[in-house]
């Protein structure tokens, strides 16, 4: 499945259109092609501040437009800058609860020219989803973003 995703996704970002519009487009795809995925969005440092702004996303709206660094799944992933997988959220004490349908999360870090300067959110209704694949698909995914900031 993320294999013949690849090919599109390189597609989506090389269109003319505004940033905000090829991540629109992407977020809406990948929630739309993978069946786990169920809330697909970006989080992007918020200028110098040590906190994350939601970017453009696709899925039910969220409350949590602006994560402090720290706190969450994202906030975690601003400060570790490693890939989170969270086969279930309920095991988790440092996470922000978006909406009670969802059951586990993955966030990929983006880095740009070697900074994390955001990243990849997924939501997903079903327990434990995720695997190596998701976050080699989710890495590409971000290389490929990097390369149109
Ligand atoms: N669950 C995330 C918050 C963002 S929502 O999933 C959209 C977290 O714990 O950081």
């Amino acid at each position: 499945m993320f294999e013949r995703l690849k090919e599109p996704v390189a597609q989506m970002l090389s269109t003319p259109d505004t940033v905000d519009q090829k991540l629109q487009k992407l977020c809406e795809v990948l929630k739309k092609e993978v069946p786990h995925y169920d809330w697909v969005g970006f989080y992007f440092k918020n200028g110098d501040k040590r906190e994350l702004k939601l970017g453009p996303y696709a899925g039910a709206p969220t409350d949590h437009t602006i994560i402090p660094f720290g706190k969450g799944i994202c906030g975690q992933v601003a400060e570790s800058n490693q890939n989170f997988i969270v086969p279930d959220v309920q095991a988790q004490d440092n996470y922000i609860a978006c909406s009670i349908t969802v059951k586990s999360e993955i966030v990929v870090p983006l880095f740009k020219d070697g900074e994390n300067i955001g990243q990849i959110d997924i939501d997903s209704n079903t327990l434990d989803p995720f695997t190596e694949a998701d976050a080699r698909f989710l890495e590409y995914v971000n290389e490929k973003v990097a390369g149109i900031l």
